[in-house]
């Protein structure tokens, strides 16, 4: 037997063997099909929040998209351009303002536990002071969407094509946790790229092209 083969029944005898242990009702990842795809990330951050109730463009966290190949995970920075004043859920906040001024004394420093872990990132201490005695960990934020490595996507002349990100990742804005919606399938590039070619892109014309060494080198 090949490795490969070899491979392949490792993988089919373990994942029979989960199924087996953890019942009906465990989620179960093909080797290669990643739909649904939800994993739990270090912070609890939130696109329904951002992109939607705040409405934060996609764009000022993933400037990537229009500029290279990946779109890319915004730095802890971006998010302390308003995290440094922004340190709870607003309701949190006043109610502390509220029962200060009631006992005449100076609101509290209200920092949500979600928050303080990105605090934690950066060795901020109870007053978000820097600590040089707190050690500074980078938030490790899991990957969901992942391509195999033969393949290469790019997301510059899709956007640039006026391909919206929510047809290929779904409705972002509208999600706690980030999950992945489409199969990322050979099929799925290839069967839009065909209907983009023959009905354009809202409107526009396009040429999407089905060559294997386009997609494959
Ligand atoms: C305030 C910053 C921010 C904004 C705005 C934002 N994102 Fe994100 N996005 C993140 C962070 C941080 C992650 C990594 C953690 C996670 O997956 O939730 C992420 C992850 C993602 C991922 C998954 C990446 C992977 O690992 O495969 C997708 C897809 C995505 N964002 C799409 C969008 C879209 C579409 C919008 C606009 C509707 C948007 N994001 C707006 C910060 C942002
Ligand atoms: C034509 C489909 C398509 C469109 C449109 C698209 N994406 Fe993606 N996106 C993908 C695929 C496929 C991957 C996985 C790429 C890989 O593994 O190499 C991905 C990966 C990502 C990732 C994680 C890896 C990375 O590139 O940093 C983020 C974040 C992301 N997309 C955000 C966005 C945002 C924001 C938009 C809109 C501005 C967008 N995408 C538009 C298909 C798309
Ligand atoms: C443009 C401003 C802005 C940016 C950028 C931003 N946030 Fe927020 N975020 C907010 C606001 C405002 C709230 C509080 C909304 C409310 O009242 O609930 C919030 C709430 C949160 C909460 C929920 C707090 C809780 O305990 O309920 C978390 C967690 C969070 N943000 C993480 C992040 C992370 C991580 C990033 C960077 C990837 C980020 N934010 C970037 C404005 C921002
Ligand atoms: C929802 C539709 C859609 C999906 C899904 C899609 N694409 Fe595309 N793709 C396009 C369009 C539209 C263009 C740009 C055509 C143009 O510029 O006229 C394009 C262009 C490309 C190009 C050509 C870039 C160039 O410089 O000519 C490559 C390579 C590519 N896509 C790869 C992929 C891969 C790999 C996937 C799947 C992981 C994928 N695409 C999924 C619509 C899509
Ligand atoms: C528009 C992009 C695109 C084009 C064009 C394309 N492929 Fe693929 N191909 C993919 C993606 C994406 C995958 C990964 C599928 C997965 O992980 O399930 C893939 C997977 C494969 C695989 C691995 C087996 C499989 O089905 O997963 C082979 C072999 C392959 N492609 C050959 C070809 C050949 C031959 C052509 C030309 C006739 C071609 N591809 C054209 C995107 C493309």
């Amino acid at each position: 037997m090949s490795s490969r083969v070899v491979t392949v029944f490792l993988l089919t005898g373990l994942l029979l063997a989960t199924v087996s242990l953890l019942g009906a009702r465990a989620e179960v990842h093909l080797p290669g099909n990643h739909q649904g795809y939800e994993p739990v990330q270090p912070i609890a951050y939130s696109h329904r929040l951002h992109a939607g109730e705040l409405g934060i463009n996609c764009l000022y966290c993933h400037s990537g998209a229009e500029k290279s190949r990946q779109a890319g995970i915004p730095a802890a920075n971006v998010c302390m351009n308003c995290h440094r004043q922004v340190t709870a859920p607003f309701d949190q906040v006043r109610a502390e303002e509220k029962e200060a001024a009631a006992d005449k004394r100076k609101p509290r420093l209200i920092v949500s536990a979600e928050l303080r872990k990105l605090y934690d990132s950066f060795g901020l201490d109870e007053n978000l002071k820097e600590d040089p005695a707190r050690p500074k960990r980078p938030l490790e934020w899991v990957r969901v969407h992942q391509l195999p490595d033969f393949v290469a996507f790019d997301h510059r002349p899709h956007v640039a094509a006026g391909v919206t990100c929510q047809t290929c990742h779904g409705p972002s804005e509208t999600m706690e946790r980030v999950r992945q919606v489409e199969d990322l399938s050979m099929g799925w590039c290839v069967n839009c790229h065909r209907a983009a070619t023959e009905k354009g892109v809202g409107g526009k014309p396009a040429q999407a092209t089905t060559d294997c060494a386009a997609c494959h080198y």
